[in-house]
């Protein structure tokens, strides 16, 4: 999607044939500055997803892709293979998009003899972005066909509400995004569309990197706070929600950004459909009930006692917001039970949140 007018990616390697350095949008500097990082081996990339320079559920799984190939690049033995995939394994629990990534990249550099690892390797990488992209394309065609049923029943020129939380946008992905990519299809299809973007405390991934993505692509969009979304459906501000989700269960159990499930109980109390766009490498084919099964990140509690922001003179500044005795909790995910969730828009087309819906669209995986 676009920055200052420009197509970009979201990681991409320099150079020809696996020879260069893989750059990345550095996430943490956004909305305020663009800044881009070089990752030129395995330790790299394992900080770019521990740190968040890189996040989203697809993009981490990519990167972790390319932090195989930097790491096999440099030694392709098999004690280094397999130090490389242990230590990318544990960068952050709950995505599973990284697993997956690191098991197919993995099981394919296995029977190869060493030399020929390094090639392989960032031809896979660039394969799991390309796909991704391709995914999310269509997953914005199916959920294009939901807005422009609403937008149908709407009096003519009045858009179409999305609610969306954290960021689920072509920043999380490689391009067009999970959750974004409808609104973005819709705007390319002339249907009028305007986004209500949750900020997301404590990371402010929507205040940040959705509005910043929806800001340079010129959709109308408007920031609120995460409590709002209930009071705005009550008053039937709110059309369609839309979420990404980071891990899904075969039985159609959403994992995803913390408060997601407070927005659903709040769709299911107002009638308001309540979607959840992946891509089929968020299934978690493993496991049946996501409350109990999927581990769930927490992190640091400063990330909830202090913000970072810029001030009116340009510089970056954080700032305490809670008192220096008060300890903070701060789980980054949580689960929304398939009950609550209308619809899972696949790459594959629109799925019940269910066991059989799953199984219906993916049967070779179920
Ligand atoms: O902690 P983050 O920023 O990696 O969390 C991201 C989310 O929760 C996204 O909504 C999710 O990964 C879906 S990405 C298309």
């Amino acid at each position: 999607m676009l920055i200052e007018g420009r197509h970009h990616r979201t990681i991409w390697p320099l150079g020809e044939g696996g020879q260069g350095p893989v750059r990345i949008i550095d996430q943490t500097r956004l909305p305020h500055d663009l800044a881009f990082v070089d990752l030129e081996g395995l330790e790299d990339a394992a900080v770019a997803i521990e740190t968040m320079q890189v996040r989203g559920a697809p993009l981490i799984g990519a990167t972790a892709a390319y932090g195989v190939a930097l790491a096999v690049r440099a030694d392709p033995s098999d004690a280094a293979l397999e130090a490389a995939l242990a230590r990318l394994l544990r960068t952050r629990p709950t995505a599973v998009n990284l697993r997956w990534a690191l098991e197919r990249v993995g099981n394919a550099l296995r029977p190869l003899p060493p030399e020929r690892r390094g090639a392989r390797a960032f031809a896979l990488a660039a394969a799991v972005c390309d796909e991704d992209v391709a995914i999310c394309r269509a997953i914005g065609d199916h959920g294009l066909a939901l807005i422009a049923a609403i937008a149908a029943e709407k009096p003519k020129g009045e858009p179409v509400n999305v609610l969306t939380h954290c960021n689920a946008g072509w920043l999380a992905t490689i391009d067009w995004g999970t959750a974004t990519a409808p609104v973005y299809r819709a705007q390319e299809a002339g249907i009028p569309v305007h986004v209500w973007v949750d900020e997301t405390r404590p990371r402010s991934q929507g205040a940040a990197l959705t509005a910043y993505e929806l800001a340079e692509q010129g959709v109308p969009h408007t920031v609120i706070v995460d409590n709002l979304g209930g009071h705005l459906m009550q008053h039937g501000r709110v059309d369609l929600c839309i979420v990404g989700t980071d891990r899904t269960t075969r039985t159609g159990d959403v994992c995803n950004k913390i408060g997601t499930y407070l927005k659903a109980l709040a769709a299911h109390d107002n009638g308001v459909p309540f979607y959840v766009a992946l891509p089929s490498t968020t299934i978690d084919w493993r496991i049946g009930d996501g409350v109990r099964e999927i581990p769930i990140e927490e992190r640091s509690g400063d990330e909830v006692s202090w913000v970072a922001g810029r001030t009116d003179d340009g510089r970056i500044e954080r700032v305490r917001v809670t008192p220096a005795t008060s300890p903070a909790l701060n789980y980054g995910f949580d689960v929304t039970p398939a009950r609550l969730v209308t619809g899972l828009v696949t790459e594959r087309g629109v799925a019940p949140a269910s066991a059989e819906g799953l199984a219906g669209l993916f049967p070779e995986a179920a």
